[in-house]
């Protein structure tokens, strides 16, 4: 696929998706939405796809936000539509994929920004990045989850605190508070998200993605998580990675996941 504001990359099953619109600061427009939602798609469709890796183009920006000259004049149904759509085909579309998602922040995170990061399954993030959701700035509050996932990383109160003063904190705040789980220098940051990609597909795919599922239903609105993870818990059972994992271990020998 051909792809004008992304760049994808899929190599030894890691896919690797890159927002490449530097001179905007990589700013979400809906034509990079609606790519990112394709990228990702394609590459969670993929079985040979273990990991995938999200980041930004330059050495300023991961995303500096929505596009925000395309929503400067919309009306309030404008609006909710935007958000809606947002959340659906890309924040909580990246959220539920069963492949494993790394953010790799490599600069400016804000507003949507931070939100596709906080979308993602956890961060990594470079020295220079700066994160906030500075949207009351601009007399509007976070419409692509922020509400809900910066709370749900950092507490209740620092999520507060950030989204009523729109402040940026930087990588070792962020680390602090649990918003990122390293940091690292910029020429680091991607041989890190490799190096920990790398542990991940030494384990089996599809538990991965149950436990992802189950992980996930503590933050849904009617699951339970307990029992999500009772129902996928069992259905590892059935697998051909549950076989070769128990009998690789009582084999003394290294598992080869067949990922089935
Ligand atoms: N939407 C649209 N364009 C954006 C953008 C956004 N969220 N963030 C940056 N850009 C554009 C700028 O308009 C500028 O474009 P231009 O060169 O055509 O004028 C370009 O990216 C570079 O940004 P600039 O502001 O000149 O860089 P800076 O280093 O001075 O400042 C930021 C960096 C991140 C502090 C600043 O760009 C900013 O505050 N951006 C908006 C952040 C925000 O409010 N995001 C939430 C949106 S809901």
């Amino acid at each position: 696929m051909n792809y004008e504001n992304i760049l994808v990359q899929q190599e030894n099953g890691l896919g690797t998706i890159t927002i490449n619109r530097p001179k905007k600061l990589n700013a979400l427009n809906k034509a990079t939405i609606t790519e990112l939602h394709q990228a990702f798609d394609a590459l969670n469709k993929d079985a040979s796809t273990k990991v995938i890796i999200i980041t930004g183009s330059g050495e300023k920006a991961f995303v500096a936000g929505a596009d925000i000259s395309e929503f400067a004049d919309f009306s309030v149904a404008q609006g909710a539509e935007l958000a809606k759509n947002g959340q659906d085909i890309l924040f909580d579309f990246v959220a539920n994929l069963s492949t494993p998602v790394i953010a790799a922040v490599n600069g400016f995170a804000l507003g949507g920004g931070l939100e596709l990061a906080m979308a993602a399954h956890f961060r990594v993030a470079s020295d220079n990045a700066k994160m906030g959701l500075p949207e009351v700035s601009l007399g509007v509050i976070p419409g692509y989850g922020g509400t809900q996932r910066l709370p749900q990383l950092v507490g209740k109160g620092k999520a507060m605190e950030m989204v009523m003063t729109a402040g940026m904190i930087g990588a070792e705040e962020a680390k602090e508070c649990g918003l990122v789980n390293h940091v690292t220098t910029q020429e680091e940051l991607l041989p890190l998200a490799h190096k920990i990609a790398g542990k991940i597909m030494r384990n089996s795919s599809v538990a991965i993605g149950h436990a992802i599922k189950a992980i996930n239903d503590n933050y849904t609105d009617g699951t339970n998580g307990f029992e999500t993870e009772i129902t996928q818990f069992g259905i590892c059972f059935g697998t051909d990675d549950f076989k070769e994992g128990t009998t690789a271990f009582l084999e003394k020998r290294k598992a080869a996941f067949p990922g089935k």
